[in-house]
């Protein structure tokens, strides 16, 4: 590895982050801390990481021309990407022509950008445990797969429709039985990330709880890349999209072992260096992969009350080739604060009084823009027990309340 060195000098660690929403906004910071001369770039001005980086750039990170001529004028040490929707075929063709090393891996994140590439790894390739699927190009195919008029067997109901390329739940949908179907695939064309066509239909796991296993890959004392688990992460979704964290999640020794275990097969065939964020369902001693994101997690917020080291700093260490230590400091909670309102500006009311619950503290991600169902900032308590952080969380989450101006 390049040593560290002075940013805005020609012995800069240059690192240019791909996404910069308050994930990466949080590993901006953390690689400023170790003095790296840092680019953050997003499809937008303004973006929360790129208020703190030495650098901004807005582009269109989809489009691989744009995608190549920037990293080409900018000739950062490391890419790391933040979100999925990114050229991730031309950051495969500049790491292999040695312009760049992308985190972890150019590969890596060609895969998990969107849902088929991952799940037929971790299904097909690799064996593990997931909920049985299909990829329908049509609503007669879904139609076809849910029956199994297919010739495989059915998926049945309840299963879950999702587009092949969206996060946060957009596009998704359970369906319990076939009148939902047409309102699925309609459903899942118009949240889709780019108009693709194409869904992944999931049997419905009904799981007791659901994880997210924070899985690092970073050099140990003899140069090799080890693997380091974070305590497990659980957390709350609705409709798609996390509104709390919380960990440790309790868990059997077996489900514990079996969750590592995934974690280990599908990051180490990913491979590279960095922090990785395994979400596995769970039911009883019963563990079943459901996706990874190759970069921190938004669950794992969570981690800035409850780690030593959290999920950022973990994974700028990682990426730096430094040592990591995963090790858990307090139970801890993480609630969502939502905008609320459709805004350009927003001023947020109630923050002292939110403040003023026991072991907390907040995060306001600075977004130029508030959306009714964007996520404007997050409240993050620790306490002796998880039961308690989670209440007092969401007590601290209720306080802030973002008003338009
Ligand atoms: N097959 C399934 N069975 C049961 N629940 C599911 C299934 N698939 C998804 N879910 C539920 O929906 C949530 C979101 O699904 P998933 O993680 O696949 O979507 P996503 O849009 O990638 O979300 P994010 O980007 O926020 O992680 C899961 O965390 C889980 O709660
Ligand atoms: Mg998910």
């Amino acid at each position: 590895m390049k040593p560290l060195g002075t940013p805005l000098s020609k012995a800069a660690m240059r690192v240019m982050l791909l996404g910069s929403g308050e994930l990466g906004k949080e590993v901006l910071m953390a690689l400023q801390r170790l003095g790296v001369e840092t680019i953050a770039v997003d499809r937008y001005d303004n973006a929360p990481g790129q208020q703190v980086a030495h650098h901004a750039r807005t582009i269109t990170m989809s489009d691989p021309a744009a995608l190549k001529a920037l990293i080409e004028a900018e000739r950062p040490d490391l890419v790391v990407p933040e979100i999925e929707a990114i050229a991730t075929p031309m950051l495969e063709e500049l790491e292999a022509q040695g312009v760049v090393q992308v985190i972890p891996t150019a590969r890596a994140a060609r895969l998990t950008m969107d849902r088929e590439g991952i799940r037929r790894l971790a299904a097909e390739t690799l064996g593990l445990p997931t909920s049985p699927y299909r990829f329908c190009n049509s609503q007669e195919e879904l139609q076809a797969a849910i029956d199994g008029a297919d010739g495989q067997p059915p998926i049945g109901y309840p299963c879950v429709v999702k587009p092949v390329m969206s996060s946060s739940g957009k596009g998704q949908s359970k369906l319990d039985g076939p009148a939902d179907v047409a309102r699925a695939w309609q459903y899942a064309m118009a949240g889709g990330r780019v108009s693709h066509g194409r869904v992944i239909v999931e049997g419905f796991i009904d799981f007791d709880y659901e994880i997210t296993l924070l899985t690092v890959r970073a050099l140990g004392a003899d140069g090799q890349v080890q693997t380091h688990f974070c305590s497990p992460i659980g957390h709350k979704q609705v409709s798609g999209d996390y509104v709390e964290s919380w960990q440790p999640q309790p868990m059997s020794p077996l489900a514990l072992e079996r969750a590592q275990q995934i974690a280990l097969a599908v990051t180490s065939n990913l491979g590279g260096r960095g922090l990785f964020g395994v979400e596995l369902f769970v039911k009883a001693d019963q563990v079943w992969f459901s996706e990874v994101s190759p970069r921190p997690h938004d669950t794992g917020m969570v981690t800035m009350a409850t780690q030593w080291q959290n999920e950022f700093e973990l994974h700028a260490r990682a990426i730096l080739g430094l040592p990591v230590d995963t090790s858990l400091k307090s139970p801890g909670a993480s609630a969502v604060i939502y905008g609320g309102v459709e805004a350009q500006a927003v001023v947020f009311d109630g923050v002292a009084e939110a403040l003023s619950v026991p072991n907390s503290d907040l995060r306001l991600f600075g977004k130029p823009e508030s959306f009714v169902k964007r996520r404007m900032g997050v409240a993050l308590v620790h306490d002796a027990d998880v039961d308690t952080a989670r209440r007092q969380a969401v007590l601290a989450a209720s306080k802030v309340k973002p008003r338009a101006v």
